[in-house]
């Protein structure tokens, strides 16, 4: 299930980054962020250098910002591990705190993504030597510019290119004014996964997570529902209600006025709200099977679930989660996602942001 695992067997110009780092290492704590093309070997090279540094007796932090291919459970989210020995493969450590995205494909959550990698990595500065920042392959377009963001706010001493020649010098040119820049070559062990092989390591990633989970009642007058639209404003009355369900043909099953509507539906008709409408309406399907994150008073994710049943009424939502009641006292925040996927793995349609 692990794509990238601890080997020695590396180009030579890691050995020359190693000593790098170990040497800047011993003025203070170091930020070092991988950065590369989709299996351009970020995470076998994050594995290399963590290992060795660790065999050194220097500290190490992995921030694993891959939100798409996390080795740290669980996915849709930015983790923060600290490895206490030498390990094979990233997803052994054990996670000291998460930062919720929601989705898999962190486009429209640039915002969320660098946010969760700064405060991660700050937490991370204070357990250890080097911290060691993990991304996706995400490096042209809006990639290249999330890229950017990250480099911005969390300044890494070191940012590794990884990619063939010249390939990331547009890439390299963005993050220049905030980070000192290095290019490695991609090794030629490195091996291209198909869309499908990428599917299945997702699909069983999120199977381990979700293995033992349970269906937790959450009360949403005590835990705020965030990342929505929905529940902000007034709750619309009865007589709102029926003007939404007459004039478009809707099952409206909840509804608020804030600047403009919200309101919760099911298709009867084929009526289309024109663009540019005060009017929002979220597809009650959408819900079904949406992935949510519990979050502390930190800010920070306790852990993820998926939304099973959401009772308007009484304000109560139905989660299954594999966390225990020890940690879900201590959630504030259920944080609303973008992904819809079934605890088998079963991945079954990314939201756009804007849809909830
Ligand atoms: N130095 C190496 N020796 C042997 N295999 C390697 C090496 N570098 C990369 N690979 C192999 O190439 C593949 C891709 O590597 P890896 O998973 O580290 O890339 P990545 O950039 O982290 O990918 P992703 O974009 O999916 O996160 C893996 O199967 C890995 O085992
Ligand atoms: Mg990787």
């Amino acid at each position: 299930m692990n794509k990238a695992t601890y080997t020695k067997e590396v180009p030579e110009d890691r050995v020359q980054l190693l000593e790098v780092i170990v040497r800047e290492s011993l003025k203070g704590p170091l930020k070092v962020m991988i950065v590369g093309g989709t299996d351009s070997g970020k995470t076998t090279l994050l594995t290399f250098l963590a290992n060795e540094l660790l065999k050194d007796g220097i500290r190490v932090a992995v921030v694993d910002s891959d939100v798409g291919q996390k080795s740290i459970l669980p996915p849709a989210t930015v983790s923060l591990g600290i490895p206490d020995g030498p390990f094979s493969s990233l997803s052994e450590v054990k996670p000291l705190a998460h930062y919720f995205i929601g989705t898999t494909t962190p486009a429209e959550y640039a915002g969320e993504t660098a946010v969760g990698v700064k405060r991660l990595v700050d937490i991370g500065m204070k357990h250890a030597d080097v911290v060691l920042i993990d991304t996706t392959g995400f490096v042209t377009g809006i990639g290249a510019e999330m890229k950017r963001l990250k480099a911005e706010l969390v300044k890494p001493d070191l940012t590794v290119l990884m990619g063939k020649e010249g390939e990331l010098d547009g890439l390299a040119a963005r993050l220049y004014p905030y980070t000192s820049v290095v290019s490695l070559s991609v090794s030629e062990q490195a091996r291209i996964h198909s869309r499908e092989e990428r599917r299945e390591i997702r699909r069983r990633k999120w199977e381990e997570y979700f293995k033992g989970s349970g269906i937790v009642e959450v009360d949403l007058r005590k835990l705020a529902p965030t990342g929505t639209a929905m529940f902000q404003g007034r709750p619309l009355s009865d007589d709102e209600v029926g003007i939404f369900s007459e004039v478009f043909g809707w099952v409206v099953f909840a509804g608020w006025k804030g600047e403009g509507y919200v309101v919760v539906k099911a298709d009867r008709g084929d009526f289309r709200i024109p663009k540019r409408s005060s009017l929002h309406a979220v597809d009650f399907e959408k819900l079904s099977n949406l992935l949510v994150g519990f979050i502390g008073p930190s800010g920070l994710c306790l852990g993820v679930g998926i939304l099973k049943w959401l009772r308007f009424g009484d304000m109560r939502a139905e989660v299954l989660t594999p966390l225990d009641e020890g940690i879900l006292e201590n959630a504030v925040e259920l944080r609303f996602g973008r992904i819809r996927v079934l605890e088998t793995g079963e991945e079954l349609g990314l939201l756009r942001r804007e849809e909830l």
